[in-house]
Order: C-alpha cells, then sequence, then structure tokens
C-alpha cells in the first residue's frame, strides 16, 4: 500500500507537528547562567580598582587569617556534602537525615564562602602575578558559576542520574582547588594562627 503524502489534506490528520524539546533547554539555560555568573564576577575582578580594605575582627591577628579559617570552614561542609551525598546514593549507610544533613550543610558551606570571595573580589581583585594566585582567582568565578548551575540542575526534573553528581563533584573539587591556593598557602606562608 502507498501512501499518499497529501493524506493530511484529504480529511486525515497530518504530520504530528515538530515538538520543542525542553531537554536541550533544561541544560542549556544552567549552562549559559554558569558562563554568565563566572564571567560576570570575573570582568568586575578585572576592571575595577582593588580597593584593598583590610577588616578585623576580634581574636583574628589579620583579614587573611579569617578569610582562611573562614574557607576551611567552607570546605569542612563541603566535605560533609561529599559524605551526606553518598548516603543518599545509598553508597554508605546514613540516617533519615542525611537530606536535611546535605541541604543544611550545603547553605553553611555558601554561607561562609560568600563574604571570603565577597572581600577577594572587592578588596584583591583578579590578580594574575604568580600561577597559584590566577587558578585561584580563575576558579574562584568559576565556583559561583558551577555552584549557580548546580542549583538550576536540582529544580530540574527528570535528568540523567549521573549528572549530579558529577556537577556536584565539580563544585567540591573546584572549591578544594581554591582552598589549596588561598587557606592552605596561607597556614604554610604565615603558620596556622587565628
Ligand atoms: C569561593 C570563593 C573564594 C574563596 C573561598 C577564597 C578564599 C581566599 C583566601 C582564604 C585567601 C587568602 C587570604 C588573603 O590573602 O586575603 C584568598 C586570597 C586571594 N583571593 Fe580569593 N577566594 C575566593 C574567590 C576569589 C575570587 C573570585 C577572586 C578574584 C577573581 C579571588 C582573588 C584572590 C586574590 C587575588 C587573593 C590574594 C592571593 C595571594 O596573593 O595570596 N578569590 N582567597
Amino acid at each position: 500500500m502507498t501512501v499518499d503524502p497529501n493524506a493530511a489534506t484529504q480529511g486525515f490528520p497530518g504530520p504530528e507537528p515538530a515538538r520543542h524539546d525542553p531537554g536541550a533547554a533544561r541544560y542549556l539555560v544552567p549552562a549559559l547562567v554558569a558562563a554568565a555568573v563566572a564571567v560576570v564576577l570575573g570582568v568586575y575582578g578585572k576592571v575595577h580598582d582593588p580597593a584593598g580594605t583590610a577588616f578585623n575582627l576580634a581574636g583574628f591577628s589579620s583579614t587573611g587569617a579569617v578569610k582562611s579559617w573562614l574557607a576551611t570552614a567552607a570546605m569542612f561542609f563541603a566535605l560533609v556534602q561529599l559524605v551526606s551525598a553518598a548516603m543518599l546514593y545509598g553508597r554508605l549507610p546514613g540516617p533519615a537525615w542525611s537530606g536535611t544533613l546535605h541541604r543544611w550543610s550545603g547553605r553553611a558551606a555558601f554561607l561562609v564562602a560568600v563574604p571570603v570571595a565577597v572581600h577577594c573580589l572587592y578588596a584583591l581583585g583578579w590578580q594574575t602575578y604568580e600561577t597559584r594566585v590566577m587558578w585561584h582567582s580563575l576558579l574562584g568565578c568559576f565556583f559561583f558559576g558551577a555552584f549557580s548551575a548546580k542549583m538550576l540542575l536540582l529544580r530540574s526534573e527528570r535528568l540523567p542520574g549521573w549528572l549530579l553528581p558529577i556537577v556536584g563533584g565539580l563544585v567540591l573539587a573546584v572549591l578544594t582547588v581554591i582552598w589549596l591556593t588561598s587557606a592552605l598557602w596561607f597556614f604554610r606562608t604565615f603558620g596556622v594562627t587565628t
């Protein structure tokens, strides 16, 4: 039997109109937002004149010490994120409140990292005078892009199961390098002081 290509015009239903595939947007929007956040932070860090502002906090000897301890706290909460995620994925035995632990450790990590990064961006700016500092500036901006992408992906439904662990792992890996190139360097240079 041959199919008449003009069947639709003879009272038969025509081919389904091509539907917009929502799949692409689910990935494209977070990727574009991530790129935009990272680039905007980087451009801001580069074009403005670093203010060099320092602040003192009772009990701490310098701005760098406060920032290094806050960054270390962020790193600690990020590791709690890793452990609680492994519990959620059944890779580690965990309590019923693993999900709550994961959400709150993530919020805590973000909350302590933000003031540190704000000081970096505003007072120190984008710097490349050493390879370590170049990677720190680059990944500092990338971190907030990748973090925004992860937050947006969390809202998406029907994602492939591997995507969130990959993006979450990337955010953790980036934060680790940020910490190694700043707080660890600070403690090794000036000693582990408050
Ligand atoms: C999660 C984000 C970030 C964290 C946790 C972080 C943490 C730190 C810490 C602990 C220090 C050492 C203390 C100090 O010298 O003040 C530091 C230094 C610095 N940060 Fe960041 N930072 C972040 C993002 C950024 C960003 C986005 C930039 C710029 C684009 C940046 C640029 C710098 C610079 C130039 C230094 C001085 C490096 C040096 O000479 O040792 N940081 N950061």
